[in-house]
């Protein structure tokens, strides 16, 4: 029968040693989780809108200096809106065209506000590729419509935005806005 020496007190298994390696594993596991947490907190932050976005998610437009016949261009959300006080003769003229030689069928009131008919507020990017149409078309040739006029590829806008010539498919985005005023909108 052979005798095994007993281990030295140094080597010998310690009956909490197992206990206490958990322990550290845990505190080390623990710690990492802190770190990706803590890593991952300025990511996720990250991707909440900062106030300053947020409060260019909408705009107030004062219309008062806006005469009639005029637009004005305003930045909103990094794209440019076109806001028109309209003449009586823009109107006119956008309201006679029949729905039938639309490509893209709207109402004129369809694309302006009941009793702020007036006002026509449309994103300035055109339907085709992006370009931003010029205001005044008639006073850049080649516009029919008395509209807007792209001069990327000749699209041309009429009195109410919509597409009436050229390879554009659609009329110009009217965005959402409300009136808080006659002379005050908020645009998004
Ligand atoms: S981008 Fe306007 S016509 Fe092509």
């Amino acid at each position: 029968m052979s005798h095994q020496p007993p281990l030295p007190l140094s080597s010998a298994p310690h009956p909490t040693a197992t206990t206490r390696r958990d322990f550290m594993m845990l505190t080390a596991a623990g710690l990492t989780g802190i770190g990706v947490g803590a890593a991952a907190w300025p990511f996720i932050n990250s991707m909440n809108p900062a106030a300053d976005v947020l409060a260019l998610s909408s705009i107030e437009v004062d219309l008062s200096p806006i005469q009639v016949g005029q637009t004005i261009k305003v930045k909103w959300r990094g794209v440019p809106v076109f806001i028109r006080n309209r003449t009586k003769e823009d109107i006119t003229i956008a309201k006679a065209v029949p729905l039938s030689e639309l490509r893209d069928p709207e109402t004129d009131s369809q694309r302006t506000k009941a009793g702020h008919e007036q006002w026509l507020v449309m994103i300035g990017v055109c339907t085709h590729l992006g370009c931003i149409p010029l205001a005044g078309a008639g006073d850049f040739g080649g516009a029919d419509h008395g509209g807007w006029f792209c001069p990327c590829h000749g699209s041309q806008y009429d009195t109410a935005g919509r597409i009436r010539k050229g390879p554009a498919p659609k009329n110009l985005v009217v965005p959402n806005y409300s009136f808080l005023s006659d002379n005050r909108i908020k645009i998004g």
